[in-house]
């Protein structure tokens, strides 16, 4: 049986990632109800609005049911390995999905789980918000393909992420953040070799944005970063996107964020809360693409479980 983990954007083909964006944009009746009857293991070791309520009504659209749990309630590698987790988990649920500290942790439950695990969030990745922050700009700016999109801003988990599923669409992303925290070339090379898109890095934030049609960033302190929160901040003073920095950018761009955001922080209060934000159209299409990237990986399933009926 093939069961398709999605810990990264990368673990999508480029055919793949369009065939989940497409199931996104179905209503909710033509997508059938692959989970009816099933459970879904909901793992949050991370506070969370928009992935806890996106995912658990996903679920409820498909026809299943929605565990939320806490991270310290199971205890990941505390009361028990993170393997005996998801190997326990598995017989009970259609799926596992995981908001972790470290991403090894989505690694070695998709190593030995017999379900798909689904990264909810780590220190490394976000796909779940690269698939709603990709399905934005494409209703926004139409076909990404050699559109420049701009990240200004800590190249974290999200900005990762988004930059995978941007060069797979063919799409020019351009990351601009202090050098000290700037992707390395093999970072860069890698998300590179993906697809027909390119990324690369600008040290000037007003460089980055010229010609782009959507500018992104997210907080400067990721959750679980706090001790840090001080160097960090410092560091990135001139990284802060303002309404100055907008007008370098394509006449109609548009400022994304995945939120929660600190206005007056990496974003001025009067871009978030401006004409060109769509914050809140990215938000709401979290819902949308996780159905899409649910219904997609249980697709997957039937079609490898027919195979094997038929072989
Ligand atoms: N963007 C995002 O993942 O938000 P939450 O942390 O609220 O889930
Ligand atoms: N980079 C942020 C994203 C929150 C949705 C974090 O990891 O805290």
């Amino acid at each position: 049986m093939s069961i398709r983990h999605v810990l990264d954007i990368s673990d999508l083909a480029v055919n793949e990632l369009h065939d989940v964006l497409a199931l996104a944009q179905l209503p909710v009746a033509q997508l059938g109800a692959p989970l009816q009857g099933h459970c879904a293991a909901l793992i949050f070791e991370k506070p969370s609005n928009r992935t806890r309520h996106s995912m658990e009504v996903a679920v409820v659209q498909l026809g299943g049911h929605p565990v939320y749990t806490r991270g310290e309630e199971v205890g990941i590698d505390v009361r028990e390995t993170s393997e005996d987790i998801a190997q326990v988990m598995a017989g009970y649920h259609a799926f596992i999905g995981a908001r972790v500290f470290k991403h090894g942790v989505v690694q070695r439950m998709a190593a030995v789980s017999s379900v798909p695990i689904v990264n909810m969030l780590s220190d490394v990745a976000h796909p779940l918000q690269a698939l709603a922050d990709v399905l934005t700009m494409q209703q926004q700016h139409g076909n990404l393909q050699g559109k420049r999109i701009s990240w200004v801003g800590d190249f974290n988990n999200v900005a990762g992420s988004l930059a995978q599923a941007c060069v797979l669409l063919g799409a020019e992303f351009v990351v601009s953040t202090p050098p000290e925290y700037r992707p390395t070339e093999s970072e860069l090379s890698a998300i590179n070799s993906l697809g027909k898109g390119s990324v690369r890095y600008e040290a000037v934030p007003g460089e980055a944005v010229k010609g782009a049609v959507a500018v992104h960033t997210d907080v400067w302190i990721s959750m679980g970063e706090e001790s840090v929160a001080a160097q960090k901040t410092a560091a990135f003073l001139g990284f802060k996107v303002t309404q100055h920095l907008m007008t370098k950018a394509h006449q109609d761009a548009c400022f994304y964020h995945c939120l929660p955001a600190h206005r007056g922080v990496e974003v001025e209060a009067s871009v978030i809360d401006g004409i060109q934000s769509r914050v809140v159209a990215q938000a709401h299409n979290r819902l949308h693409s996780a159905r899409g990237l649910l219904a997609w990986i249980f697709q997957q399933q039937s079609a490898a479980v027919k195979e094997s009926a038929q072989a």
